[in-house]
């Protein structure tokens, strides 16, 4: 049997994509190996919001070169969002790549696989238009039996200066309510307790539908779905999240206390550079409703250090908003130039090494902040699903709060794909060490 071996960078999106790519490649007949070594047919589903996951798939074209020196009938394709936005610098820097493939051409994918496999190799082949969601049912091969990502929309029409994701996406398309519906039933009917509902701005769905829909109306019609426990969702841009979302969190039982809402930065002036459309001030009232409402939400958050022209006084904004927010969990960054985007062409960059202290100064406060939540809870018990056994300790399992914290726990693998009850012991940065409750839920 012919094998295939798939290696994914960036965000869920693309997660959510590879498991669609490998459910084309187990259509086909093929079955997955854990690396390149075995592999007939090897995938990289790429990422650009970022310089690094660049170097890293040029540096992994490099190898798969010499593989396929070694074995000419290996197949290499690289997919998702780089392959869209530079593919005459992946055809000249790795002229061994059969197929590249961008996100909005997976509709496309097995015809050319098919092709491909059986040994129509005369060019090299490139599917990048960016097309409509495809509301026909994918057979995504999901990595867990229990859980699973819902797009519920594709692309993004905002811009953020510093963003290549709209290029990379295209325009921000939602998917019918129906079809959404459909795919959530069918996923609870295989024993799908969990969802994630994924769009780059969800708060935006339903655009350009008729009848109109809006997201929360979304969240309710996939509350109402049987067998289903948790809906989550990401991610929220603050300038479109409404207060009728934060009823409909507060509401809806199934939606988890859980809002993941980028800020990118603290200080007014740099968010108005970026083109975020919100100030701190907006941001802050946005968090205080949401918590008032929904007792125990944990807020996440994305940002960014060293944006184009930052002063030392800007950057030290967003640390204040750290400060006065508390994020259980945020992603940091440091600014990226990204070719094409406008924030690019912006004069005043900050310098390498200046980036690298604010982004560290950054990280050591948001650690102890997290750390000092997670201590508040301690003692406290909670559900968790349990997602399996710790790869780290021998006879822990790891599983996640509705808030999405990690708890690790004495349990087993039988305990897969159950819900838990555990009591919190030990505060960590990720969430807790704890101990399972007989009780059970
Ligand atoms: N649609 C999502 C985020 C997509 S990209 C949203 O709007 O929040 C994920 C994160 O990568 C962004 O939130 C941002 O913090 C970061 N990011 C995007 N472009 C970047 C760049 N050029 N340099 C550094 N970080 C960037
Ligand atoms: Fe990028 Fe902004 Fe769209 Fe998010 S909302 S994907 S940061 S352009
Ligand atoms: Fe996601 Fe990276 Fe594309 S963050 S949308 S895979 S550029």
């Amino acid at each position: 049997m012919r094998t295939y071996y798939i290696e994914t960078f960036g965000c869920q999106m693309n997660e959510h994509d590879s498991e669609g790519i490998a459910g084309i490649l187990s259509g086909l007949g093929l079955s997955p190996v854990g690396s390149v070594a075995g592999a007939d047919v090897v995938v990289l589903n790429t990422c650009s919001v970022r310089d690094k996951p660049h170097r890293k798939v040029y540096s992994r074209l490099q190898d798969l070169r010499h593989a396929k020196a070694r074995r000419p009938e290996l197949v290499v394709v690289v997919a998702g969002c780089m392959a869209q936005l530079v593919p005459e610098e992946i055809a000249v820097k790795a002229p061994h790549v059969d197929l590249l493939v961008g996100p909005g051409s997976y509709g496309k994918l097995e015809e050319a696989l098919r092709a491909l496999l059986a040994g129509d190799r005369a060019e090299r082949r490139e599917l990048l238009d960016l097309c409509a969601p495809d509301s026909s049912p994918v057979p995504y091969a999901r990595a867990q039996p229990f859980r699973a990502w819902v797009n519920v929309m594709v692309g993004c029409d905002n811009h953020c200066a510093y963003c290549v994701v709209p290029a990379a996406r295209g325009p921000e398309v939602s998917r019918r309510p129906e079809a959404i519906i459909e795919e959530v039933e069918h996923l609870a009917r295989e024993g799908v307790v969990e969802v994630t509902l994924l769009g780059q701005n969800v708060n935006s769905y339903g655009r350009g539908l008729t009848p109109f829909i809006d997201f929360p109306d979304l969240l309710d019609r996939v509350n109402a779905v049987g067998g289903l426990r948790r809906i989550r969702f990401t991610t929220s841009h603050p300038k479109d999240l409404s207060p009728k979302l934060i009823e409909a969190m507060a509401g809806l039982e199934k939606v988890c206390e859980h809002l993941h809402l980028p800020v990118q930065a603290g200080s007014d002036a740099v968010l108005a550079r970026m083109g975020r459309g919100h100030t701190a001030a907006q941001y802050r009232d946005l968090v205080r409703a949401a918590r008032e409402a929904i007792p125990g939400l944990a807020v996440t958050t994305d940002a960014m250090v060293g944006f184009p022209g930052e002063t030392e006084e800007e950057f030290e904004q967003t640390l204040a908003l750290f400060e006065k927010v508390r994020y259980d969990q945020a992603f940091m960054f440091k600014y990226n130039d990204r070719p094409g985007t406008p924030a690019s062409d912006l004069p005043d960059k900050v310098p390498e090494p200046e980036k690298q202290r604010r982004l560290e100064r950054l990280v050591s406060a948001q650690n102890r902040i997290a750390r000092e939540i997670n201590e508040e809870r301690i003692g406290e018990e909670f559900e968790v699903l349990v997602e399996g056994p710790d790869g780290k300790t021998p006879g822990q399992a790891r599983g996640r709060t509705r808030q999405n914290k990690l708890v690790i726990f004495p349990g087993d693998e039988a305990l897969t794909g159950r819900f838990v009850t555990v009591r919190v012991r030990q505060a960590r940065l990720w969430g807790w060490i704890g101990e399972r409750q007989v009780t059970g839920a």
